[in-house]
């Protein structure tokens, strides 16, 4: 077992629904498969007051499907210990320090501490302060912050936050979560644009017409309204995940796998983004959407959800037309769209490439989707001769989809994320450049849409989003490749 996995977690937020859906799973299935020391341990923190024996059963509870026997899972929940905590408290973090020194001694943990925020980020600061201050931080082992979304709301916002985070730790101790970096097929694609010849070679303007990025939910806002009203689609979905998939699927090739290599070429990327025209009319470059209800009237509107403001604005779908501004890529533009209460839950990239330009065929584009979730692998359609006489084309599907069996084995984002932050791997987090050049990015489109108070387009619950999305593609004649 490799010294460096030994850790004492601290979450922030240990009785959230993240912890509970994702993390005590993730750090369940890096025990399973002895990814995780002996010598760990976690500490639960929230303000509610639960005795240890409770938060065991939670954490019990969140690996019920997961677990290999009763008596494994036990050995498991037994490294957890919880304790009630205010943020806000000095008082509170000595506690906490006691607890963490002793679980330290006991599990023979030599000082590692990772401390997961998984709460408001309006306590970030102070907690990364009083981690400093009240010395939860050691001075004999590795100290690394795990940050959840929302990074702030605008660039202001998270630079503020980003500085008072930074009064107490480097950015080589940040983690910045965006679970899609932890996906595989997003990590895949690095992978696929650097290792195949015939991939890399064609992965430029003069093969690739257009690029375009959906990320689709067929769910609406749940029950997390008061949030996403204030939030809506663009701060939500584009300024992390879907400028990170833009930066993958368009960074020139890093000069060796390393941390700095590969952010250095992703964030020449998102510094390289023309400033996005917004208008109201057919001229805009990013237009938003709000679901109405269904057509058969099954599904609600937005504007009926609990939390949300009966007159709302908010926007539960963007699509956009993204335009590099470099000679590379200039003449490629990269679309997006992602929003709720679409038609199906799928999120997946597909290239268009461009026709040949002889006049031997009536040859289709070849295109080469990637798809991520829930159906993951690649798809390349090419154009095939038809059999039987003469020379006619039909196009053919190539397809390398991953098993259910194999999706079910492969880790899921989160352990594979807080694997990396145990081996101190920085690479599948946001750096604050790339967090703070996407945000001055979406602002743009923001400032924008806040100026315009009248309207916004409906689309109806469960369709792809309002026809302005298709608009955005015609005019240019491209279409959506995607249609559910
Ligand atoms: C989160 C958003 O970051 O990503 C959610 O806050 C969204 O609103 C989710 O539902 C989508 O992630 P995934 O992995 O289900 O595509």
């Amino acid at each position: 077992m490799s010294q460096d996995t030994k850790a004492l977690f601290i979450i922030f937020g240990a009785t959230g629904d993240l912890a509970h859906r994702k993390l005590y799973p993730a750090i369940y299935h890096l025990f399973k498969k002895n990814m995780l020391s002996e010598s760990f341990a976690v500490i639960g923190t929230a303000r509610r007051e639960w005795s240890d024996e409770h938060y065991q059963e939670v954490v019990l509870d969140s690996i019920e499907d997961l677990t290999e026997s009763k008596e494994h899972a036990k050995a498991f929940a037994e490294h957890f210990r919880y304790q009630s905590h205010n943020v806000k408290d000095s008082e509170h973090y000595h506690t906490l320090k006691e607890l963490a020194d002793t679980l330290d001694d006991e599990y023979s943990i030599e000082g590692n501490r990772i401390f997961y925020l998984s709460m408001s980020p309006s306590f970030f600061g102070t907690i990364t302060h009083h981690l400093r201050e009240q010395s939860l931080v050691t001075d004999n082992g590795f100290n690394r912050v795990i940050i959840e979304k929302p990074f702030g709301t605008d660039f202001e916002s998270s630079k503020a936050l980003n500085d008072e985070i930074n009064d107490s730790f480097d950015e080589d101790q940040l983690y910045r979560i965006d679970h899609y970096l932890g996906k595989e097929m997003v990590q895949n694609i690095l992978a696929l644009r650097f290792s195949n010849r015939l991939i890399e070679n064609s992965w430029n303007k003069d093969s690739i017409s257009n690029i375009q990025i959906t990320l689709s939910e067929d769910l609406g806002v749940e029950e997390r309204g008061e949030y996403y009203d204030k939030s809506g689609a663009l701060r939500d979905m584009v300024q992390n995940h879907v400028l990170q998939v833009v930066s993958l699927l368009t960074m020139t090739k890093p000069a060796s796998f390393t941390t700095d290599n590969v952010r250095k070429e992703k964030l020449a990327i998102l510094k390289a983004l023309k400033d996005p025209v917004i208008t109201q009319d057919e001229n805009t470059e990013f237009v938003r959407g709000q679901y109405a209800s269904s057509e058969d009237g099954a599904t609600k509107g937005y504007r009926q959800e609990d939390k949300v403001a009966p007159d709302t604005l908010t926007e539960t779908f963007v699509a956009g037309k993204i335009i590099i501004d470099t000679d590379e890529w200039r003449d490629v533009p990269v679309y997006i769209r992602t929003g709720k209460r679409l038609a199906e839950k799928t999120s997946r990239v597909d290239i268009v490439f461009k026709s040949t330009e002889s006049d031997l065929f009536n040859d289709q584009p070849t295109l080469l989707s990637v798809l991520i979730s829930p159906d993951e692998g690649i798809e390349l359609t090419l154009n095939n001769k038809n059999i039987g006489p003469g020379m006619h084309l039909k196009p053919t599907q190539l397809s390398n989809l991953r098993s259910e069996d194999t999706r079910e084995e492969s880790p899921e984002a989160y352990e594979k994320l807080i694997l990396d932050v145990l081996n101190g791997d920085e690479t599948h987090f946001a750096h604050w450049g790339e967090v703070a050049t996407s945000w001055k990015y979406v602002d743009q489109v923001r400032r924008a849409w806040d100026g315009f108070t009248d309207s916004i387009p409906f689309y109806p619950a469960l369709t792809m989003g309002p026809k302005e999305a298709d608009t955005l593609l015609s005019q240019q004649d491209h279409s959506w490749i995607y249609k559910a």
